[in-house]
């Protein structure tokens, strides 16, 4: 059964993905398109509904954002802030151009009885806006008001657009907007979850692949475990799961994984034990960079030894995610992923990618985890770097110090859990120096190595602030440490956010 669609147009606004996100959390599916490829993408996929989002430059302008209204004969459409301008522009309104920019919460007044807004005078919407319409166009009716701006809503039969962000939180009955759009006037009856994905990946999984082999690189972490699980569900033993574990996992983690696989879904799954590789390749190494180059040459360089069980693939499978797909693929966004785990694949793994994820953002990839039967040490897994603690062992990675980022890390992690702090985490995990501090344990003088600790909260590691421990709390973690992880004598915790530091020490 093929899901209808939401299409939300990108004009550049700042909250679009959060209009995807809304959408998509009452049950409809969503898409979002920048603005430029819109009117193309709106005639193939023909959506049940149109939604345009706002942006930030003033429709008054010469080669501002614009669509073809003609594509959108018939559809239920919703303008939200620069959506409701150009709506009203193209369709014979006016539009006053911006002295000043009214940003911030704002009340409305009257709203028009039986419209779109009905029920909602006097709630709280947030404005965030230059220009704003003057005259509304031939047939519509103003049906919002705020002391400042005189047209805040205006409807005709399915067309709708608002000047304030019923996306974002501040707009506490936003989401009661959103529904009524998508429920009443557009026909959506809120039956896209997980499992309606699910059985839609499955049906396209096996019309994509056919007869053909598939080769699953597995790292442990959620999106590549539930790639695994949806390929197996869908095509069996014609998909080969790869794990290289390279010793720089965190502690048991290694023998976690393949377990956790083995019991939950019964992949085809081929362990490759490559630590004495990769350690022997890191000998000497100290610099970050290098180590990280070193790294994805060597996961080469595994499936290389291994090609004569692999090379069979016609598919490679990705763990590829919505924000990832929308931050590659559309102009409008300046952010760009810039973290490659595998560089220079051998010519025979150049196979047809197939993504499944595509279309999901991380939370809703943990629910489809979950709703495929995943436990949940694996589904919530905090993000782990691709070369991982080759990230966090600073100086030289040997298998000695890479043991004891894994202690310090195993007690830390252990700890949060059993103090009940995890909640709020995004990546908590424990580093090893590349210095060695003066200390006294027993009548003992010592030279050794401090580990730090970090923990951080995040929406989407783009930015990122230290998590406030209690003090008592770092300090038994810090005396557990020091007494029970050999050649470890200090315990150092980063307050940095991020900006300024990273996430990872590196
Ligand atoms: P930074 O350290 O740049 O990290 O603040 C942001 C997020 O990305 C993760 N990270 C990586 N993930 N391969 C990955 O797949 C990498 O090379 C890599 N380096 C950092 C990091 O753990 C954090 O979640």
């Amino acid at each position: 059964m093929k899901h209808q669609t939401c299409l939300v147009v990108d004009f550049g606004g700042q909250y679009t993905q959060l209009i995807v996100r809304r959408v998509r959390e009452l049950g409809v599916y969503s898409e979002m398109v920048p603005w430029m490829t819109a009117a193309a993408r709106i005639q193939e996929l023909d959506p049940q509904a149109v939604i345009l989002s706002g942006g930030p430059s003033s429709v008054l302008d010469e080669g501002a954002p614009t669509l073809d209204f003609e594509v959108l004969e018939g559809k239920p459409v919703l303008g939200i802030c620069y959506g409701l301008q150009l709506m009203s522009l193209r369709l014979g309104g006016r539009i006053e151009k911006a002295h000043d920019r009214e940003y911030g919460r704002r009340q409305l007044g009257e709203v028009a009885k039986g419209s779109l807004l009905d029920g909602f005078a006097g709630e709280q919407v947030w404005m965030s806006h230059g220009d704003q319409v003057l005259e509304t166009p031939p047939g519509f009716e103003v049906i919002a008001e705020t002391e400042s701006c005189p047209i805040a809503g205006i409807q005709q039969g399915n067309q709708f657009g608002v000047q304030f962000h019923p996306e974002v939180t501040h707009t506490p009955r936003g989401r009661e907007l959103l529904k009524r759009f998508l429920f009443d006037h557009a026909g959506f009856v809120g039956d896209w979850t997980s499992a309606s994905f699910i059985e839609e990946s499955l049906e396209r999984i096996r019309n994509e692949v056919g007869s053909g082999r598939v080769l699953c690189a597995v790292s442990g972490g959620v999106d590549s475990s539930v790639v695994a699980a949806l390929l197996t569900k869908a095509i069996g033993d014609q998909v080969t799961c790869v794990f290289i574990d390279h010793g720089l996992l965190r502690k048991g983690e290694a023998t976690q994984v393949i377990e956790q696989f083995t019991n939950h879904f019964h992949p085809n799954l081929v362990a490759i034990d490559a630590q004495e590789q990769f350690f022997g390749a890191l000998k000497g190494v100290t610099d970050p960079e290098d180590k990280r180059k070193i790294i994805g040459a060597e996961f080469v360089r595994c499936f290389e030894a291994h090609a004569d069980q692999l090379s069979d693939c016609d598919f490679l499978a990705q763990g590829t995610l919505y924000p990832d797909v929308i931050e590659s693929g559309s102009p409008t966004s300046a952010k760009i992923k810039s973290h490659h785990n595998v560089g220079g694949l051998p010519d025979w793994m150049r196979m047809k990618v197939i993504e499944p994820l595509r279309w999901l953002f991380k939370d809703e990839v943990r629910e489809v985890g979950r709703a495929l039967g995943l436990p949940d040490e694996m589904v919530d897994r905090e993000p782990f770097p691709g070369p991982g603690l080759g990230v966090r062992v600073l100086g030289e990675v040997t298998p000695e110090r890479v043991h004891m980022v894994q202690d310090a890390d195993a007690i830390f992690r252990e700890m949060i859990a059993s103090h009940g702090l995890r909640n709020g985490i995004w990546q908590s995990y424990a580093a090893l120096l590349d210095v060695k501090t003066v200390g006294v344990m027993g009548d003992e003088r010592t030279h050794q190595a401090p580990i730090v600790l970090r923990a951080v909260a995040s929406e989407d590691a783009m930015t990122a602030t230290a998590v406030p421990f209690p003090f008592e709390f770092l300090e038994a973690v810090a005396n557990r440490i020091v007494n029970e992880v050999k050649g470890v004598n200090r315990v150092f915790y980063d307050y940095t956010s991020k900006p300024p530091a990273t996430i990872e020490m590196e």
